[in-house]
């Protein structure tokens, strides 16, 4: 008995180090090459000598309000390792949310990190849709002042101003680089665009409809 044991508890602990081995990738891809001359990215950025190390490499100077007079009426300002380099290999970041009112960022997700949002002025209706295994349910919420909420990572959210002023909201990401993508620039904006066929099909719509759609422009708010 006590033997059995002994193997569940090296197998769990087997697993656990299988799945801590591999580091999540910081950026969309990362090629491997042979010759290692011409390498640039390693998983994140190249490491400054500590030694070299300032604390103007951990700083970024006044996050200010950000330019909300566009299609969607929001602007966000993100804070990550390309901003901030002393982020760097510390799994973690922030953005500013501006808002006009009506403003909305639209349904995007992070690819590498969840969300966790406080409202610092106004009124936001926010949600996240659940992945296809888990009915895309989806979770909403109406946030005042001080309200926080999360959105979890790699799925679809959204917020939208629904108060009367401006709003803002500040974000933390649990990645130096959580990515962005903007599900209706993906689809639609792609460069170059996706088969119209194909999206005819995805959207069960006439191809007329997706020619209209990828014809506009997709606004990229961050
Ligand atoms: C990379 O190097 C390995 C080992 O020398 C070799 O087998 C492989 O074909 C190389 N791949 C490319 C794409 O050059
Ligand atoms: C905000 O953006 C608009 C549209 O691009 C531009 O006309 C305006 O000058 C900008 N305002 C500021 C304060 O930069």
């Amino acid at each position: 008995m006590k033997v059995v044991y002994f193997f569940v508890v090296l197998l769990a602990l087997a697993s656990s180090i299988a799945f801590a081995y591999d580091p999540s990738p910081l950026q969309d891809f990362c090629v491997a090459i042979n010759d290692t001359k011409t390498g640039v990215f390693v998983n994140g950025k190249f490491c400054k000598d500590p030694k070299l190390a300032k604390a103007e490499d951990f700083f970024f100077p006044g996050l200010g309000p950000g330019n909300t007079s566009n299609p969607l009426g929001s602007k966000v300002t993100a804070v990550t390792v390309n901003e901030i380099l002393g982020l760097n290999t510390l799994g973690i970041s922030l953005a500013r949310i501006d808002f006009a009112p009506k403003g909305l960022n639209p349904p995007h997700t992070h690819p590498r990190g969840t969300e966790i949002l406080v409202v610092l002025e106004g009124t936001l209706y926010v949600g996240f849709v659940a992945s296809n295994q888990n009915d895309n349910r989806l979770f909403t919420k109406v946030l005042n002042k001080g309200d926080v909420f999360v959105f979890p990572i790699g799925l679809i959210h959204f917020q939208q101003n629904i108060g009367y002023g401006n709003a803002l909201a500040i974000a933390g990401l649990s990645s130096q680089n959580p990515g962005v993508i903007t599900i209706a620039n993906a689809v639609f904006g792609s460069k170059p665009p996706i088969s119209d066929e194909v999206l005819a099909k995805a959207f069960q719509v006439g191809k007329n409809v997706i020619d209209y759609l990828q014809k506009q422009f997709w606004y990229n708010n961050s």
